[in-house]
């Protein structure tokens, strides 16, 4: 059955965002509201309010002003936001569960209206250090039937979805750097998503992954978020600094006689954006297959056209692995593939969790990774 996204979908996925942060913030507002008019109030009304403010206005400050070179106390106040912004994570479901368990157990209300600020609070900690802990380099081998004998053991390190920006910055980059220099791998990927921001602001941070020196080179294919600043520019300045940028085209690795072919497609949804940029796998890989055939693609949605075209492994990322747990379940309505290695039909696809972290700076239950990928021959 087709997993591709559908209008229906889109009004699912929308309709549930917009209820269920519409009902958590209208639940914290009126806890606080009632607690401001209870008598009984004084016990959780500290709780209610730690909780709804930072909520209701940290959040907008994380939007507002993009300037990488701002004032660092708005930069630091942004990055509050975003925290404020991932505790909807949390305070969505516990929400959710405790307003079921109050109509249930109307006096389990007072207990819930202190638990849940304070499990929220643990889960938003705990998520902070799981992020600042990664990445780790994770290890998947993968069998593929007609690798040439040349290429088996030959390693790829992903990179996926790094988000140098406002919360990915230089001491993060150089833990990147240290996993792919001990991954020993022949080549690098870069499948996306790798900044938000423009190439004048990070394109300093960018440079040491810029750098990494594998044998076989780096491969960058743009994500969505190239196109949210300026794909084009990012484009121009990997090409400048040595990276093999694919769009919609492919290049051939060869040991003796034996070749590999990887290709590279725009972002699957470049063209509501540019409109020259569309996705196509066609065009990275004209003429008759000769080889085993690997894809660069950043939404695993590119999936139905790799069948299509006879690819044999597909690496993306953008799922985030959900970033924060339970949005995994959220992505899953979105993407084919939310982590790991899946297959369709006869192609294999890779989705990486992501390397970086978007927006807050939380991980949950979905850790970030740098993966090392070894192909396997059964020739
Ligand atoms: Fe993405």
């Amino acid at each position: 059955m087709s997993q591709r996204k559908t209008p229906s979908k889109l009004y699912i996925i929308a309709g549930s965002v917009i209820g269920l942060f519409g009902l958590t913030a209208w639940t914290l507002i009126w806890s606080t509201l009632f607690m401001l008019w209870s008598r009984s109030g004084q016990t959780h009304l500290g709780f209610s309010m730690s909780m709804a403010l930072p909520f209701c206005a940290l959040q907008l400050a994380a939007f507002l002003g993009r300037d990488q070179n701002a004032e660092e106390w708005w930069l630091k106040l942004r990055r509050l936001g975003y925290i404020c912004l991932g505790s909807l994570a949390f305070l969505i479901p516990l929400t959710l569960v405790s307003r079921v368990l109050v109509a249930l157990f109307p006096s389990s209300q007072l207990l819930l209206s202190v638990l849940v600020p304070m499990i929220a609070m643990g889960s938003v900690i705990a998520s902070l250090w799981f992020a600042r802990s990664g990445p780790f380099l994770t290890e998947t081998t993968i069998v593929l039937p007609n690798l040439p004998k040349a290429f088996d053991g030959y390693k790829i390190v992903q990179i996926s979805d790094l988000h140098i920006g406002l919360t990915v910055r230089e001491d993060y980059v150089s833990k990147v750097v240290k996993l792919v220099e001990q991954s020993h791998a022949d080549a690098v990927v870069l499948t996306g998503d790798m900044s938000d921001g423009l190439p004048a602001d990070l394109g300093e941070l960018m440079k040491p992954i810029c750098s990494l020196r594998q044998h076989d080179g780096i491969y960058f294919v743009t994500g969505n978020h190239e196109y949210y600043s300026s794909a084009q520019e990012w484009v121009e300045y990997f090409s400048e600094n040595g990276v093999n940028v694919l769009q919609n085209s492919s290049s051939v690795i060869v040991r003796g006689d034996a070749s590999l072919e990887i290709g590279g497609v725009n972002d699957h949804h470049a063209h509501q954006v540019v409109k020259e940029d569309r996705s196509s796998v066609a065009d990275a890989f004209r003429g008759d297959k000769f080889t085993t055939r690997i894809l660069l693609a950043h939404q695993p949605l590119t999936i139905d056209k790799a069948v299509q075209y006879q690819v044999d492994l597909q690496l993306s990322g953008h799922t985030h692995g959900g970033q924060i747990f339970p949005f995994n379940f959220l992505v899953k309505l979105q993407q084919p593939f939310v982590y790991g290695l899946d297959r369709r039909e006869d192609t294999q696809i890779y989705t990486s969790s992501g390397t970086g972290f978007w927006g807050p700076p939380m991980r949950l239950g979905a850790p970030a990774e740098v993966a090392l990928l070894t192909l396997q021959s059964t020739n």
